[in-house]
């Protein structure tokens, strides 16, 4: 075969893998996550039972949902010497490259590392769960030489984790919102941090570098990237009346507008970004709320109108972090932690079905030179 025929840019629309953990099937708006629709999962589940949905594969039992949680929790302490070498990391990096240095930190103390067993990864699953969300909160407070906050032992992992970021203990509201946040952020089948966490754990390293690797790829703009940028870019809007002509002198210039389109569902509605959108109404309390509420639903209709793009769910999910008093910054890092569960789901079914991932090019370069 000459594989040179075969060539998608992107690889898009082509199928890379065979999984049971998730699907887009966008003909019926459907997100798939082991047989259940993942925005019934953020509705009426909390996050860790849809953590042990996707990495262990089924719903917890009572049983097996405390022993889960039991599990995780009982890593969230500081480990070795990880907050010291955050606190020695460039005051000015970005969250997502603390949080990737506290990962490769974290490798070095398991002695497991190399252990691809299940036993091995589910140990690790529930250490990784416990520990990215105190790394993400912290690292904010350890960038702006703040002490770090630590979990409240009677918060649940959800609030706990909004509490480590604000310091504050989140309301009811507050707390299930954060949760259904990260819930949807939990798994998308295959975006470009899963391909190279797949692509990674293919060679048989170890989880924690696959994990690294997904940390680079989801903190650009065009993927995790993006919810940050949404927000600094209706701020910097500043009012209703100026949402429309921002955004038609970007598009004029043919820039990208953060937060709308999608490789997978380009012209169809983001089931996520639905959701996230009816927890941005429920937040909103007061005028100035109410008055961002209309200058995001204001650029959706221009962005509809104009490009025919629906918004992602990082459109909509950059307002409830901000409704939440969460960091810009963090907002990246959070997306992160949620998706690590699905991350760390993929990483394992590859090691249980692994084939090296090592595909062919069109070459498009020189051939036949002659050395003098
Ligand atoms: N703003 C303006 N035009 C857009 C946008 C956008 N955000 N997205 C797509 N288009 C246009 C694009 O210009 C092109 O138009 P034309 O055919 O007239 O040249 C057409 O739509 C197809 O675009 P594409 O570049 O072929 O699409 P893609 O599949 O490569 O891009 C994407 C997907 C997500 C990179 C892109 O939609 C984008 O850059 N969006 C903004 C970044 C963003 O919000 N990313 C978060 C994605 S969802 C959460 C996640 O998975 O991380």
């Amino acid at each position: 075969m000459n594989p040179s025929d075969e060539y998608r840019p992107g690889l898009e629309g082509v199928v890379a893998t065979e999984t049971a953990i998730s699907f887009l099937d966008v003909d019926h708006e459907e997100i798939v996550i082991r047989g259940y629709d993942l925005i019934a999962l953020a509705r009426h589940l909390d996050y860790l039972s849809v953590a042990h949905l996707l990495i262990e594969g089924c719903l917890p039992s009572p049983g097996e949902n405390a022993s889960f949680t039991k599990g995780v929790l009982g890593h969230q302490t500081w480990e070795g010497p990880i907050e010291n070498v955050l606190r020695n990391l460039a005051p000015d990096g970005h969250l997502m490259d603390f949080l990737r240095t506290g990962l490769s930190c974290l490798a070095t103390y398991d002695p497991d590392l190399d252990d691809h067993s299940t036993d091995a990864t589910l140990r690790q699953a529930l250490r990784l769960l416990g520990q990215i969300p105190m790394i993400v909160a912290n690292s904010y407070h350890i960038k702006h030489q703040q002490p770090s906050i630590l979990p409240d032992p009677e918060l649940g992992y959800s609030a706990n984790f909004l509490y480590m970021i604000t310091g504050r203990k989140p309301t009811i509201q507050e707390s299930q919102a954060f949760d259904q946040l990260l819930t949807v952020y939990s798994e998308h089948e295959m975006p470009n941090s899963t391909f190279a966490a797949i692509v990674i754990a293919s060679t048989l390293t170890d989880l924690y570098g696959a994990l690294v690797g997904a940390t680079a790829s989801l903190k650009g703009p065009l993927h995790g990237g993006a919810n940050e940028a949404v927000m600094r870019m209706v701020l910097d809007m500043e009012t209703i009346d100026q949402v429309e002509p921002w955004l038609l002198a970007k598009l004029a210039a043919k820039e990208r507008i953060m937060g709308f389109g999608h490789r997978v569902y380009m012209h169809q509605p983001d089931p996520r970004a639905v959701l996230m959108k009816e927890l941005f109404q429920q937040l909103v309390h007061t005028p100035e709320q109410e008055n961002l509420f209309e200058m995001f639903t204001r650029g959706e209709m221009v962005m509809q109108r104009e490009k025919g793009l629906y918004p992602n769910l990082d459109y909509y999910a950059a307002p409830v972090y901000y409704l939440l008093g969460i960091p810009i910054e963090l907002y990246t890092p959070i997306f992160f932690a949620a998706r690590s569960a699905g991350l760390i789901a993929h990483i394992r079914e590859q090691y249980a079905h692994n084939r090296l991932f090592r595909p062919r090019v069109r070459y498009t370069g020189a051939r036949h030179l002659q050395l003098d």
